[in-house]
């Protein structure tokens, strides 16, 4: 079986993860028989610049009429790419796992194992805005249909796992949109009996994240609160060079890192690609069970080895307080993967 998957580079530090990562997929291709048809997508700063569309219609078509999509980091335009190709193709749950990584260095204890499921099609990301010279207002939608489903993801998820759900919210002061968001994950975890249910303020699970990382199974919550917290339960297990994301829905997903464009590193080939190939070997497992193709599955366990055994080897990006550029780290990468 040969897969179409649409591959967007992306701006900043995008390209330079992206040639490193199809050094390691042709690789992949060249020792696992798995087949991937890497279609070159434009999208993000450069599409706006170069043909005026941050995402245009043919880009949009492309995408899908893939099997999934696999995406660099865009810039400024993040808005008109991510958060339109998420609501346009409903990819409702955003995961973020963050566990740390052989070797490296990082505040969470090594049993840290935990699961971002974020809510992504609504919340203060609906783009529902309004200003005069005074006043500024941001609406904040939140429905039961969509909470409840994410709710479901995260409790199905959890049932793969450890077993616990914690919902996170404010709805101590967004009484309604936090409070019905709460209350549908409540239903929800009533159908669930063998998962673990608690919830906690969005405050407190900021500081948890620091505290106790490790207590965290599958945490669910909101769009906004969620893009936050993952970034910093990235940094919890080591940074945002190595974090992967999926973005789901019920027959098409797409996978990127947790991390921007990272302009302030922008052209000196020093960014870690992991992110970006870890999100490969998501978007594999993926395949792998949409598809029921183990040789795709095998292929992501494959990946997650070799980024495992090149960590423990020593050689690394500087963002780990090594030397290695970002080609260089892709090639070791690639080198641990034999037939
Ligand atoms: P960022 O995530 O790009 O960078 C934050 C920090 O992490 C920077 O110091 C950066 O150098 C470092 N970093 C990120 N990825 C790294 C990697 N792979 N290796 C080593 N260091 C890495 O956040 P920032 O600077 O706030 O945003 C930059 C742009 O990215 C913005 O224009 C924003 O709109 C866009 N963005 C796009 C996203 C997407 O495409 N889904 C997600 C988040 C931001
Ligand atoms: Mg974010």
């Amino acid at each position: 079986m040969e897969y179409r998957v649409a591959f967007i580079e992306g701006d900043g530090i995008g390209p330079e993860q992206a040639a490193a990562t199809r050094v390691l997929l042709t690789k992949l291709e060249d020792t696992q028989g798995i087949k991937l048809n890497l279609i070159s997508v434009e999208a993000g700063d450069r599409a706006l610049k170069d043909r005026g569309e941050a995402l245009s219609q043919e880009s949009f078509n492309i995408i899908e009429k893939s099997d999934c999509c696999l995406k660099g980091p865009v810039g400024q335009s993040a808005y008109d790419v991510i958060v339109r190709l998420r609501r346009d193709l409903d990819l409702y749950a955003n995961i973020r796992p963050a566990k740390p990584l052989p070797k490296v260095p990082c505040i969470a204890p090594q049993e840290t194992d935990l699961v971002i499921v974020r809510e992504n099609t609504e919340d203060l990301y609906c783009g529902l805005e309004s200003a005069d010279e005074e006043k500024a207002i941001a609406t904040r939608v939140i429905t039961r249909k969509a909470s409840q489903r994410i709710a479901k993801y995260a409790f199905e998820l959890a049932r793969t796992r450890k077993r616990g759900v914690t919902a996170i919210h404010k709805s101590n002061v967004l009484k309604k949109t936090d409070g019905l968001f709460l209350l549908a994950c409540k239903e929800v975890s009533e159908k669930y009996q063998d998962v673990q249910f608690s919830n906690m303020l969005v405050d407190a699970a900021a500081m948890n994240l620091i505290r106790n990382p490790q207590a965290f199974d599958v945490l669910v919550t909101t769009n906004m609160f969620g893009d936050i917290l993952s970034d910093e339960a990235a940094q919890v297990v080591g940074g945002l060079g190595l974090v992967p994301s999926a973005n789901v829905g019920d027959h098409f997903a797409l996978f990127e890192p947790v991390h921007g464009s990272a302009p302030d590193i922008t052209g000196r080939n020093i960014a870690n690609p992991i992110a970006l190939i870890l999100s490969a070997a998501m978007m594999l497992e993926w395949l792998g069970r949409e598809k029921s193709d183990p040789t795709a599955s095998e292929a992501s366990r494959i990946i997650h080895e070799a980024v495992e055994e090149t960590l423990r080897s020593g050689e690394v990006t500087r963002d780990l307080g090594g030397s290695l550029n970002t080609a260089e780290m892709g090639n070791a990468i690639a080198a641990h993967i034999s037939k």
